[in-house]
């Protein structure tokens, strides 16, 4: 247990693995069709004033207690608590919120690599609209196709894992988030001049509030809540032991910024891609989970050169799933050799065998398991445990750790302050004590305590 801890070997690595933690699923999936549910352009706004306000000022808050603790959140608060208090319970909720995580995400990642292989090897060449929607149906319906590939999902990702930090998830991750940053800039300028974009564009774009009183303004913000607290990863300790890599050469706040500005860019970016071919093509962007796969793979039919261009773009997607996949491994490896003397390689064998098979809920939900429709009629256990994190681990984990920072009985304040702003670049501003402390949680409690009042009881 003693062991030195290896760290990353150079900045842009950390930057690059804690952004490739952040950026996932949860942009190019989620966001489009979360955005397209709940009416485009003002849900959009609602969800980046989250972003800077609650987020930003949470992801330094993780961040520094990763770097101060050097573990992960299996063992962070029991070295930085003040003897005698109990913040280290804290662990098994985040725990259990990476593994429930994981339970959905190498579900929809197999998905991605499905998609690839069929768009890569021709399988939507000619067919028309019916017939691709049709795709995804039998998809879903078919367990044995849908195992095998979150099996690969899991093996790929864990066989990265196991060359180590520096040599594994850091040399691909890089590569894997260069490449991806490049190819959504090329795809979305290919999308915006689609003809018929024009009225996605607005849709995307320009905000239309009376879509909100449609939709409940406490469920639109309590989704924009959690989307939120989703895409950046925090909450659950995630990203926070990517804070436990690095070095005190660079304060926290500058860093931070620079994961939330690459995060949101490709959030944008996918929503630019996505819109103006739904409605190009007279898809409805409200779809739901299925969005990307029945509108998209429309628009490669259409386009010259579409084949290539569609594998690139769920070529895309799968670095953006692994890039995630492989960062909640590592925090999950971490639990195991910060909790127990066991080898980096015995925690590996055991966490691939149990994520297989806590994968398997996830994928009977679409077939053999559809009548469990726990959150109402038509939803599935996806939907089930995307909410429980979501909706649930990540806001309330969040109010934990800005208590952890801000509250005397916790780590403190001026802990926090040195720990955050150790290093150079931008600074954490003292400033913003009050709102930290009090403003930020009481906002995140409200807006939890109304979503669910008005999703269950209303
Ligand atoms: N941020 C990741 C995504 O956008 C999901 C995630 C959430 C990862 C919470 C870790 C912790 O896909």
């Amino acid at each position: 247990m003693n062991q030195q801890r290896e760290k990353f070997s150079s900045r842009l690595g950390f930057i690059l693995i804690s952004a490739g933690c952040a950026i996932g699923l949860g942009n190019v999936w989620k966001f489009p069709y979360i955005t397209g549910q709940f009416g485009g352009a003002a849900f959009v706004l609602i969800y980046i004033l989250f972003l800077i306000l609650l987020g930003l000022p949470i992801l330094v808050a993780e961040l520094s207690v990763g770097r101060a603790s050097q573990k992960s959140v299996a063992m962070s608060m029991d070295v930085l608590q003040p003897k005698g208090t109990k913040w280290h319970y804290f662990k098994y909720f985040a725990m259990a919120g990476n593994y429930i995580l994981m339970m959905f995400y190498t579900t929809v990642a197999g998905w991605m690599i499905y998609y690839f292989f069929k768009m890569a090897s021709g399988g939507f060449v000619g067919l028309d609209k019916d017939a691709i929607s049709s795709i995804f149906g039998s998809m879903l319906s078919n367990p044995v196709l849908m195992t095998g590939y979150m099996i690969i999902v899991v093996l790929v990702s864990f066989g990265i894992c196991s060359r180590g930090l520096q040599k594994g998830v850091e040399k691909i991750t890089k590569v894997m988030m260069v490449l991806l940053l490049l190819l959504m800039v090329v795809l979305a300028t290919r999308s915006i001049f689609l003809e018929g974009g024009e009225e996605g564009l607005r849709f995307y774009l320009t905000p239309n509030f009376s879509a909100l009183k449609e939709f409940g303004v406490l469920e639109v913000l309590f989704a924009a809540l959690g989307q939120a607290f989703f895409t950046l990863s925090i909450g659950m300790g995630a990203i926070a032991i990517f804070g436990s890599y690095i070095d005190r050469s660079r304060s926290l706040t500058g860093e931070a910024v620079y994961i939330t500005i690459l995060d949101t860019m490709v959030a944008l970016m996918a929503g630019l891609i996505i819109f103006p071919a739904c409605f190009a093509y007279g898809i409805n962007p409200d779809a739901g989970p299925s969005l990307i796969f029945i509108t998209l793979p429309n628009v490669f039919n259409a386009m010259p050169g579409g084949r290539l261009w569609g594998s690139l773009f769920f070529l895309f997607m799968c670095f953006a799933a692994f890039s995630t996949v492989i960062a909640v491994f590592e925090n999950i490896i971490s639990f195991g050799t910060d909790l127990t003397n066991a080898s980096r390689k015995k925690v590996i064998a055991f966490n691939l065998v149990a994520i297989i098979l806590l994968s398997i809920p996830c994928v009977l939900g679409f077939n053999v398991l559809s009548g469990v429709q726990l959150l109402g009629e038509g939803s599935t256990i996806l939907d089930f445990e995307d909410f429980i994190v979501s909706n649930n681990i990540l806001p309330l984990g969040s109010v934990v750790y800005v208590l952890f920072c801000t509250w005397k009985m916790g780590w403190g304040w001026d802990n926090f302050m040195a720990e955050a702003n150790s290093g150079v670049g931008l600074k954490f501003p003292k400033a913003i004590r009050f709102y930290v402390q009090w403003i930020l949680p009481v906002i995140v409690l409200f807006v939890f305590v109304m979503g669910y009042k008005s999703l269950f009881f209303s």
